[in-house]
């Protein structure tokens, strides 16, 4: 049976000319700053963020928790939404690594901060008070639909940051179907932040890696940081080489993931039983609910799974789906077919 994994696009896997490029990627020992490889991505990918200098490093992740340890003390404090992938799903490594206190304020829906939150949480100067350091921002926003944040938006929360002395910092994971959503430069969506990350080993498939992007001071920091974390890594051009060819022929083609999760989202709008609201859906993140208590959701999720279908359950009766290289326009319809299958045939387990 074929399987159709939408649980996520970092099961992407590597492309034939990624795999090429791997084979023959000049290597040297980066701790050294020897890798040819990984220097030719470093440049580019600094040159298309629209920063000073960048850091490849092994994932999303230890990016977001390098930026913390180069911005805080231990004890400073982070601003950031609570639906953020960097508070919700990174084992708490900003506290457990960086000793930062994260101050989450509300995401709204569409992966914002309301701006007056962020300044009435900006703390002042008293002894009983942590000291903020740092607002983080996600963009394409993970939970919150794979919103789009626009560069004027994150130009406003820039200038509260700016006023306040504070750093701007994007996890920007997706910030390339950010781009793309918006047919704009991926510059527009970077220039008003002091440092962003981006991930090659979701939609653009690479195997593995995330960059930090900032001021050539910053990412002199974050080297030391990553180091410390163990993430110094060696002949690493290996698998910087395909991070190449992801930024070279990866990035345009996330529009096809952008229409196949519309697709996908204007199917299952069609579905009794399931609730979406497909108009917020704007790039490859597609989340819907089960809607009344008549199916059990654990079932639902086992049955889809049965007939080939992967998602993940993010919720009592929340279900997301992420479109990506791996996935076609006939493989949603073949999704919405089968969801439609469970619904309507009742397969899956009415609650006893
Ligand atoms: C918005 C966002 N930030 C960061 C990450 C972490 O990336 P990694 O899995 O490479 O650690 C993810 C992973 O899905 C993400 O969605």
């Amino acid at each position: 049976m074929k399987i159709i994994d939408l649980r996520s696009d970092t099961v992407t896997v590597p492309t034939s000319a990624m795999r090429e490029a791997m084979h023959t990627a000049a290597v040297g020992d980066d701790v050294f700053g020897d890798d040819p490889t990984v220097h030719d991505l470093e440049t580019r990918a600094s040159a298309m963020i629209g920063k000073e200098a960048a850091l490849f490093t092994a994932s999303g992740t230890m990016s977001n928790v390098i930026s913390v340890l180069v911005t805080c003390k231990r004890g400073d404090e982070v601003i950031l939404g609570d639906a953020s992938h960097m508070f919700l799903n990174e084992a708490g490594a900003m506290s457990a690594l960086a000793g930062a206190h994260p101050h989450t304020i509300p995401n709204h829906e569409d992966g914002t901060l309301d701006l007056d939150d962020i300044r009435n949480a900006i703390r002042g100067n008293d002894e009983h008070w942590p000291r903020t350091r740092v607002v983080c921002l996600e963009n394409t926003h993970n939970r919150c639909f794979g919103a789009v944040l626009t560069p004027d938006y994150t130009a406003s929360v820039a200038e509260i940051t700016k006023e306040h002395g504070l750093f701007l910092y994007l996890d920007g994971a997706r910030i390339f179907n950010a781009a793309v959503a918006l047919k704009k430069d991926v510059k527009e969506f970077t220039r008003h932040v002091d440092a962003t990350s981006f991930c090659l080993s979701k939609g653009l498939s690479a195997p593995i890696g995330s960059i930090i992007c900032g001021s050539r001071e910053f990412i002199h920091e974050a080297r030391r940081a990553r180091k410390m974390l163990g993430g110094g890594m060696r002949q690493v051009g290996v698998i910087a080489a395909p991070g190449i060819i992801a930024l070279d022929q990866m990035i345009e083609r996330l529009e096809e993931d952008h229409q196949t999760a519309r697709i996908l989202a204007d199917g299952i709008a069609q579905i009794s039983r399931l609730r979406i609201e497909s108009g917020r859906v704007c790039t490859n993140i597609v989340y819907f609910d089960l809607a009344g208590d008549a199916i059990d959701p654990d079932a639902f999720l086992a049955q889809v799974a049965d007939h080939g279908v992967w998602m993940c359950k993010t919720g009592t009766r929340r279900f997301r789906m992420v479109t990506h290289h791996g996935i076609t326009k006939s493989d949603v319809h073949a999704t919405v077919s089968i969801l439609h299958n469970v619904i309507e045939k009742k397969e899956a387990r009415p609650i006893e």
